[in-house]
């Protein structure tokens, strides 16, 4: 897909979005390209008077929705979040997903487990048959002894250390690295979900299941929106 057309899918599921949000509220704002642009769409509804705050689930969004005049609620939480909006890497036919492509995963974890619903937005190119099929499986690490955690982490597939472009490990908001895991298909998600969970120095893994009540997904045909439990 040329990225003029993933950037329109894109920003035609952020737009989709904003029929579900309410009145006023809290609302969690998720992190990467697709959650950007629900931002901005959402400043808008902002500037026109609609009664909202956020909750920002990384420091790029946070900038973002400062900068655009969306009051926002301070970090430390607790907070009580209407609907988080956020995008996704991949999802699969159970509503479940792999985030963190972005390497925000784990305050995304926080806001969407403190929100009484979580909407994704994805274009079509996110739909997979089983979650591993495209993506490695980001997993938030403690810097401190990475390496003896990677190797654990091998067990599941091949650990990756996650790079910036200039070839230093990429930190994440909490100072910590990510390895990307090649699992390849994943039979079972919530079971991998916990039991990487389990390793030592794991902070959070990038698989988000039983999380996602809705998926708003986006194609040239048009946009659907996916709810967990439906019939497909
Ligand atoms: C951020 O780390 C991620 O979890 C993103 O939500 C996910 O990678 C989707 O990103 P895009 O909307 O940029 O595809």
């Amino acid at each position: 897909m040329a990225d003029d057309e993933s950037t329109r899918l894109k920003r035609d599921a952020a737009r989709a979005a904003l029929a579900l949000l309410p009145e006023r509220g809290t609302i969690g704002l998720g992190s990467g390209s697709t959650a950007k642009l629900f931002i901005e769409a959402l400043a808008e509804l902002v500037r026109g008077g609609r009664d909202l705050v956020g909750v920002p689930s990384s420091r790029e969004s946070e900038t973002l929705a400062r900068s655009l005049g969306i009051p926002l609620l301070a970090d430390d939480g607790p907070w009580d979040i209407d609907v988080c909006f956020d995008g996704a890497d991949e999802v699969d036919p159970q509503l479940d997903v792999i985030k963190g492509g972005g390497g925000m995963l784990t305050r995304e974890k926080i806001v969407i487990a403190a929100a009484r619903s979580t909407v994704l937005l994805v274009d079509e190119s996110k739909l997979v048959r089983a979650l591993g099929t495209t993506w490695r499986v980001p997993v938030e690490v403690v810097a401190f002894g990475h390496r003896a955690t990677a190797a654990r982490l091998s067990a599941f597939g091949e650990p990756r250390l996650r790079l910036t472009r200039e070839g230093a490990p990429f930190k994440t908001d909490q100072n910590c690295v990510i390895y990307d895991v090649a699992t390849g298909p994943i039979a079972d998600a919530p079971a991998l979900e916990r039991d990487l969970e389990h390793v030592p120095g794991v902070v959070t893994v990038g698989l988000f299941t039983g999380r996602a009540d809705r998926v708003i997904v986006a194609a040239s045909s048009g946009v659907r929106t996916l709810v967990r439990g439906a019939r497909a």
